[in-house]
């Protein structure tokens, strides 16, 4: 209870700086942790129902991890905001970060369905990266939903992301990522074209995948 005192004091404070005060980045942590861990749990109801029904697994599996002060230090920067528990609130919006991961793409839209029609969920924005893919080559579902956490004396709504995508998606996105870090975001342009042509691979196996297994699916 202490811990969560000490946030409201901290999240009125606009100058507060990380470091200065430990229990309230641990408040806010405490926060974010519950709210993975409730849609983690729904995500959980929703992938075990549809098993129940349909006899299928729209989950592969499911990551998820809190962001670490020194990222959300980072990208508050790169957003030229100062680094305030009130900008981090407000503005970075993968704190509590949850990953799908699917089979098909056509399990991607069903999973964002269910998630959309979950009334204690709130879908603060989508981005569909599948429809409209980054220059990179990346693929993926992305939305921000805030959930409710009911603490003993009040509800604070608290936003997760929600990446969605298929397990070759995945594959490619890892990949992209460590070439990313290894050379700082200015990767050789052969490496980047190498990225750009396994994403087009990327999409041709998930479409392949996908017909293949609607092909099966006609035999049962
Ligand atoms: P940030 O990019 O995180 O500042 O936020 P944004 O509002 O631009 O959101 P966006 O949807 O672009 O990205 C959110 C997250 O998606 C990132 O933190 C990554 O985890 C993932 N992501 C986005 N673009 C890429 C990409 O090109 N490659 C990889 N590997 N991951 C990406
Ligand atoms: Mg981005």
């Amino acid at each position: 209870m202490i811990l969560v005192l000490r946030m409201d004091v901290q999240l009125s404070e606009n100058g507060f700086e990380f470091g200065e005060d430990a229990d309230s980045w641990q408040a806010v942590t405490f926060l974010y942790s519950a709210a993975a861990k409730e849609v983690m749990t729904k995500l959980e109801i929703l992938n075990d129902e549809f098993v129940k029904i349909h006899k299928y697994n729209p989950i592969e599996h499911i990551k998820s991890r809190i962001k670490t002060p020194v990222s959300i230090v980072k990208k508050l920067k790169r957003y030229g905001k100062d680094t305030s528990i009130a900008n981090m609130v407000e503005y970075v919006n993968d704190i509590a970060g949850i990953r799908l991961v699917c089979a098909f793409t056509s399990d991607i839209y069903k999973l964002s369905e269910m998630i959309g029609r979950q009334n204690d969920l709130t879908v603060v924005s989508i981005k569909d990266y599948i429809k409209n893919p980054k220059a990179s080559g990346y693929k993926s579902y992305h939305m921000i939903v805030s959930v409710p956490i009911f603490m003993s004396d009040r509800v604070v709504d608290t936003k997760v992301e929600i990446q969605i995508r298929t397990i070759a998606m995945d594959f490619w996105a890892s990949l992209e990522h460590k070439i990313y870090y290894k050379f700082e975001g200015d990767a050789p342009g052969d490496i980047s074209q190498g990225l750009r042509d396994c994403a087009r691979m990327v999409s041709d196996l998930d479409a392949k995948m996908l017909s293949l297994n609607e092909e099966i699916n006609k035999y049962k």
